[in-house]
């Protein structure tokens, strides 16, 4: 093409746009729009940008005179753009305003889902509420303990299996993630005169991990030390709570057993929730292993070894005192209460879970 007919060619395109972009622009409805037209004309592949393009191609001469028509129209686009838009935004303002008032306070229509108590938390309020009831306080303390505390004054020997490192989380200063709550016992003995009574709840730490282990769970521990208690106080408390907890008529029994800072020591069984202990041919059911009872917490009388350890250095004679303590786990006794099959669903945390409770 002769470089005077391309002058006139961009100069008819020139001329062509000019008319077109306000048109254009004032067309859009939404501020989106306005911007997809102005970048259609001034965008890298816009039709203005395409007309400079062919600049290149113009006579030296023309160049110049062609380049300041290129640029001047350019500004009349921005400006017209500019316009066209607080033009919009005013609008917009305007509908917003003069609209019918709006209630933010109203509720919503969908109703607002809520959170659920975790059935651990259920349960250890019931525990402690029961305790409470009873005449026990609670007693707080802290979960990276002292060998001391978790161990030796309770009695475990230094081999025990359970201050192995396979079996218990340790802290490089020596300390551990104290494996139940019955530190409690010796933290209280060792700072408080007797007699009395407290229940401590808290979340307690081994290397355990299966469907009925977690290596993080909750225990609760009780016990009572004052003049001349004896099993049959233990024995009471055990009834009472059992009906407190699953109900008038629970049958409770206990069976001997081992645990270094009790002794006696025993286990406690309550008659199985589920099956009553009776159904059908055979007796029981899958919950209980058909045997009609359901194992729920450990105890017994305090080891004299632990008063002597908690007493000793405080003027207060081991021989004048006795007392009962208990320890239980808390996931256990949901899992029970509810029927939930594996320790894991209780750590997941899915609200479609904990909605049932
Ligand atoms: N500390 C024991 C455990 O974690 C539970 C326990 C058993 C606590 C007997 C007690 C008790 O107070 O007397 O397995």
């Amino acid at each position: 093409m002769a470089e005077t007919d391309l002058g006139k060619t961009i100069d008819r395109a020139l001329a062509d746009l000019r008319e077109a972009f306000l048109p254009r622009f004032r067309a859009a409805a939404t501020e989106q729009a306005l911007r997809d037209e102005n970048a259609k004309i001034l965008g890298k592949k816009g039709e203005l940008t395409a007309i400079l393009k062919q600049l290149g191609q113009a006579a030296p001469a023309s160049r110049k005179a062609i380049g300041e028509k290129v640029n001047s129209l350019k500004q009349e686009v921005e400006t017209g753009f500019e316009s066209c838009l607080s033009d919009l935004k005013r609008k917009a303002r305007e509908a917003e305003l003069s609209a019918p008032a709006f209630d933010l306070t109203l509720p919503g229509r969908m109703p607002i889902p809520r959170g659920h108590e975790h059935p651990v938390s259920i349960v250890r309020e019931d525990v402690v509420a029961i305790f409470r009831q009873l005449g026990f306080a609670v007693f707080d303390g802290p979960e990276i303990e002292h060998e001391e505390n978790n161990f030796t004054h309770l009695g475990f020997p230094p081999d025990h299996p359970a201050t192995d490192m396979q079996d218990s989380f340790w802290t490089t200063s020596g300390k551990l993630l104290r494996t139940h709550t019955s530190n409690i016992q010796i933290r209280a003995l060792s700072t408080i005169e007797p007699p009395m009574a407290f229940i401590a709840p808290g979340t307690v730490y081994r290397r355990d991990d299966d469907a009925t282990h977690s290596p993080m769970f909750h225990q609760i521990e009780a016990f009572l030390v004052d003049r001349s208690v004896t099993f049959a106080h233990l024995k009471g408390i055990l009834a009472e709570f059992a009906e407190r907890l699953y109900g008038p008529g629970t049958p409770v029994r206990l069976r001997p057993s081992y645990f270094p800072f009790v002794e006696p020591g025993a286990e406690v069984d309550i008659g199985c929730v589920f099956c009553k202990g009776a159904s059908g041919v055979r007796v029981g059911c899958n919950l209980c292993k058909h045997t009609g009872w359901i194992e729920i917490l450990g105890c017994g009388m305090i080891h004299p070894v632990v008063f002597e350890n908690c007493f000793k250095d405080r003027g207060i004679d081991p021989e004048k005192w006795s007392g009962f303590a208990l320890g239980m786990g808390l996931e256990r006794i949901a899992m029970l209460r509810y029927g939930i099959p594996n320790i894991k669903l209780l750590f997941e945390n899915d609200p479609r879970f904990l909605a049932q409770f």
